[in-house]
């Protein structure tokens, strides 16, 4: 299987008054494309700091994250935001979604920013699935947990991205809703062969999981058992 994402010798420290953190201790990883990859790990241990060097959010102090092929972190900030949108689906934990803007349109807004037409039918069958039809035209405060959760994954999910990089994708549903979720990861990846960066301290996705990493103080370890 080809490499989509290529993770090398990642290090980033945060400086608060004298003190440093380091949340990445030279990390590396490789994901396939296809691949459902699920990082688990204690709170505080990494793993928002790694997902977002992943998706070119945070620069790291050194390392090297190649997105299929392309160097992140040599090129411009502009670039990378560029090549960002157009591969990578985020899923933030607290869904980031714009209250200004309707579900619909919190959808569509990579294709705003972007400047590209709207794929009508992907988001027909997009709002089917994750049942988001009757609430298309609601704004974000007047949705459930649930519901928003599901607007994020389909703006992720929208732009037919290379890779979905979702943080706490779960960390706020109830377990029915999580389990929908988990079904809808597992479908996308079956049929459309979507890769996926999950992490999570939520054990469910074990179950979907193709590989498994435990992030532990800033260092990333490959569980055997799956
Ligand atoms: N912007 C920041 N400034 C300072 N420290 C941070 C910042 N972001 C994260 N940290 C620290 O880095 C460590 C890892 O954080 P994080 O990547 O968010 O872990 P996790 O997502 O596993 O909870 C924690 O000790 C956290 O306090
Ligand atoms: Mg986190």
């Amino acid at each position: 299987m080809d490499r989509i994402l290529t993770v090398k010798n990642i290090s980033k420290s945060y400086k608060i008054g004298n003190a440093q953190v380091h949340a990445l201790k030279s990390t590396t990883l490789e994901i396939k494309k296809g691949e459902i990859v699920v990082v688990i790990g204690k709170s505080g241990s990494g793993k928002s700091t790694l997902l977002n060097v992943l998706g070119g959010l945070i620069v790291p102090d050194s390392g090297e994250v190649l997105l299929d092929g392309k160097n992140l972190y040599a090129l411009s900030e502009k670039e990378r935001a560029r090549i960002r949108n157009q591969k990578c689906g985020f899923i933030y934990q607290n869904f980031n979604l714009i209250g200004e803007l309707s579900v619909i349109n919190n959808i569509r807004l990579p294709f705003d920013i972007a400047g590209k037409p709207y794929n009508t039918k992907r988001e027909k069958e997009l709002l089917d699935i994750l049942d988001l039809g009757k609430r298309r035209n609601f704004y974000p405060t007047q949705l459930s947990g649930g519901e928003r959760q599901r607007t994020a994954v389909a703006r992720a999910l929208l732009m037919e991205p290379s890779i979905i990089l979702a943080d706490e994708p779960t960390g706020n549903l109830d377990l029915e809703s999580g389990n929908k979720l988990m079904a809808f990861v597992k479908h996308t990846n079956r049929v459309q062969g979507q890769t996926y960066v999950i992490v999570t301290h939520d054990l469910e996705w074990l179950k979907i999981a193709h590989t498994v990493y435990r992030m532990s103080d800033g260092r990333l370890v490959r569980e055997v058992q799956k």
